[in-house]
């Protein structure tokens, strides 16, 4: 019996048929209208567009290749990175903060936590796993990726898609090069075959190798070709070289401009709407500049990773686990592990954090007051229960007298009768974030001059019996307009920050920076003037809390910079945010910093803890297909905590980045020690051949660091001949 509907094809599955072959048969017994209509987004442009600006991005998800006669489902997509955009859901630390955890079980907890709250509000696709790289920290969207190295971002992102991927089909976005904002519609990024393949897509190919169920093309164009449209990218390296079997969505609305070309390159499905592909698909079809071939195959992707899912999308948990008390304590358990403790230095004699619950705090500063979860694009999460700095710490200390720092000697005086002050300082979604500003009036031009009557109407039918969302007042009171952040346009903090730290330091010798950031900030002209620093990030709903626990030392820190925090702009590569074109090469991050033998302010991988940790007796050996690295960890102070243990390789090739090749984040108790291994595989140790669009395995000798962070002094190191 050929299989003609979706639910005939999920049987076919069940008897242990293979995914692809049921889908072959079912796109095959299809109409050619029903195909063509899986390979866009099932809303019209115009209504759609209308929906969004009226507050439908937080009110429904995306809805593609669904075919109600045949049964079959399609994708409901929603993002995002910190937490489900759509209803009121529980907003949790920035990627970047998650970054800063170094701890993939943590985060498969947070996309666990993500992907259930996502389906729970009806979608099937959560747009969460971005992870281009920070080539350079002003990306506006530095926040939504884990920071500047692959091995680093690659680990995260397969975590958080395992946890997602319990609940949803993930989406790894943005393919590929996507690290500046402003120009992200028209920039042609130019990179060679071994800057690519060595720096820019190792993460993907680990989400890839993840089991991701779908990928999410960048608006960018690549060694001119755009991204949505570019047949190197879409099928042969991640089809034809990594062997992907899911299906590859756009980004919205600009992520391709010739329905053909896209549909050839191995473009499945052009999101959200009915624009360029369903203007010009047929008339591309009839005129042989794609081809039916193509149609099927993209739609037998769609539905063969349906059929893949199905198991798991047919569970759909109930509304209550949305922003529910398990969400909460996550955020919470999740805020105080990203915050990176970057100064401590003693007064009097003691270091000045942790404080005791009886301190009387001056809490200083307009962001102490602020809910600031970070972006307020596509990945704003309209949370109603958040908790500011001041919340969490008014809650957790005997008194947190509090001064917005509008006039910075008010606020000294505030600071200058309490034990400790506390100064919030940092950056907004007005900063930093998703940009929909000026963009090339040609893409005008992809544009419908009208919708289709019947699909409005359906749309229509589907907006009226969905839920409303309660819109934030914060985001109510915003400027007009989508989204305003866009790449930064400096890397230090705004002056009136400055002036209030270094005034309510003048007034108070126990101070404490609170910097809240989605990626590095110089700090280099105020830092000496306080003892106490910390980044904080955009904590997400419980920030306040997570911050309090830190400051006690409830919880120990652990994390450790996922990025390098330069001293100054002069050492970062170049960052031009109206570029037309632009290069990428392998040298930014720490790799960047050693190579030109620059001390950064603070380096990659480093944070501070309330206790000390030493390495013992660290070794190295080839085994079999792996290098190993062993030893133990020490805690030689009297608290316990946790550290990271990070392993290097400096390969054999003169000018060739080293590498970050594994990390093993370890519990240790007070005065204790934990034996750690750290298992490089030697195929990490591949050098991609110049022309050859091949790996080269690794051989020569190789120097191995087992470091607590990048160049650091007390590593230890051995040499291996592979
Ligand atoms: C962003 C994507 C996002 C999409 C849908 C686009 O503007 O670039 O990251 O997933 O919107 O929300």
């Amino acid at each position: 019996m050929t299989v003609s509907s979706f639910e005939e094809a999920r049987a076919a599955v069940n008897e242990g048929r293979e995914a692809a072959e049921v889908a072959r048969e079912l796109v095959g017994s299809m109409s050619p209208e029903d195909r063509l209509w899986c390979l866009d987004g099932d809303a019209p442009t115009w209504a759609g567009l209308a929906f969004l600006a009226g507050g439908g991005y937080h009110r429904a998800p995306f809805l593609a290749a669904k075919v109600d006669h045949l049964g079959l489902p399609g994708i409901a997509f929603s993002d995002g990175p910190r937490g489900a955009v759509v209803g009121n859901a529980t907003c949790f630390p920035v990627t970047m903060a998650r970054g800063a955890t170094w701890d993939a079980s943590l985060e498969e907890r947070v996309g666990c936590a993500i992907g259930r709250e996502l389906r729970a509000i009806g979608a099937t696709l959560a747009g969460s796993v971005c992870v281009n790289l920070l080539r350079h920290p002003a990306w506006g969207r530095a926040q939504e990726t884990y920071g500047e190295d692959p091995l680093h971002v690659g680990e995260l992102g397969a975590a958080l898609t395992r946890g997602l991927q319990r609940h949803v089909m993930a989406c790894v976005k943005h393919f590929a090069c996507n690290s500046m904002e402003n120009a992200r519609f028209s920039v042609d990024i130019e990179v060679d075959e071994v800057a690519l393949h060595e720096v820019y897509l190792p993460h993907f190919r680990r989400i890839v190798d993840a089991g991701v169920a779908c990928v999410m093309s960048a608006y960018n164009s690549l060694n001119g070709e755009w991204c949505g449209e570019n047949r190197d990218m879409l099928t042969r390296v991640l089809r034809d070289e990594w062997g992907f079997e899911g299906f590859v969505i756009s980004d919205w609305i600009f992520g391709l401009r010739d329905a053909a070309r896209s549909l050839s390159a191995g473009l499945d499905i052009e999101m959200p709407y009915r624009m360029v592909r369903a203007q010009h698909l047929s008339a591309a079809l009839e005129h042989g500049t794609v081809t039916w071939e193509d149609v099927d195959s993209a739609v037998e992707r769609v539905i063969a990773t349906l059929l893949r899912f199905d198991d798991v999308l047919t569970h759909r948990p109930a509304q209550d686990v949305v922003g529910c008390a398990e969400h909460r304590e996550l955020a919470r358990e999740v805020a105080a592990r990203a915050i990176v403790v970057l100064r401590n230095e003693l007064v009097e004699g003691q270091p000045l954090l942790p404080l005791t619950p009886d301190t009387r705090l001056a809490v200083i500063g307009r962001l102490a007051d602020t809910v600031n979860l970070g972006d307020g694009g596509s990945s704003d999460v309209w949370d109603l229960d958040c908790r500011t700095v001041l919340d969490g710490l008014s809650d957790a200390f005997a008194v947190a007298l509090h001064d917005d720092g509008s006039d910075p000697w008010k606020a000294a005086s505030v600071a200058s009768v309490a034990d400790a002050a506390v100064v919030v300082v940092g950056y907004t979604f007005l900063d930093e974030g998703e940009y929909i500003g000026a963009t090339d009036p040609s893409l005008g031009q992809l544009f419908p001059p009208g919708d289709e009557s019947e699909v409005v109407e359906r749309f229509e039918a589907m907006c009226n019996s969905i839920p409303s969302t309660e819109v934030p007042e914060r985001v109510a009171s915003r400027p007009a307009g989508f989204s305003v952040g866009g790449d930064r346009d400096t890397l230090r903090l705004h002056s009136q920050d400055v002036d209030l730290i270094r005034t309510v330091a003048s007034a108070n010798p126990r101070t404490i920076v609170v910097v809240q950031a989605g990626s590095a900030v110089i700090m280099t002209e105020w830092i000496a003037s306080v003892p106490a620093v910390v980044l904080a990030w955009y904590g997400g709903s419980r920030a306040g809390d997570g911050l309090a626990d830190i400051l006690l030392g409830a919880v120990n820190p652990s994390a450790r910079l996922p990025f390098t925090i330069p001293a100054e702009e002069s050492d970062l590569p170049p960052f031009d945010r109206d570029a037309a074109e632009f290069r990428y090469d392998r040298w930014h991050g720490w790799w960047r910093f050693a190579r030109n033998g620059r001390a950064p302010a603070f380096p990659f991988g480093f944070g501070l803890s309330y206790t000390d940790f030493t390495l013992v007796d660290a070794g190295i050996s080839a085994e079999g297909n792996a290098v190993v690295a062993r030893g133990r960890l020490a805690n030689v102070g009297v608290r316990d905590g946790a550290d990271v243990v990070q392993v290097y390789a400096e390969l054999p090739y003169p000018d060739t980045p080293a590498r970050l090749v594994g990390f093993n984040r370890l519990e240790v108790r007070a005065g204790e020690e934990v034996p750690f291994e750290v298992r490089v595989p030697v195929e990490r140790l591949a050098t991609r051949d110049a022309n050859g669009g091949a790996w080269r395995a690794a051989s020569g000798h190789h120097r191995f660091i087992i470091a607590r962070f990048a160049s650091d002094p007390d590593a230890c190191s051995a040499e291996v001949d592979l």
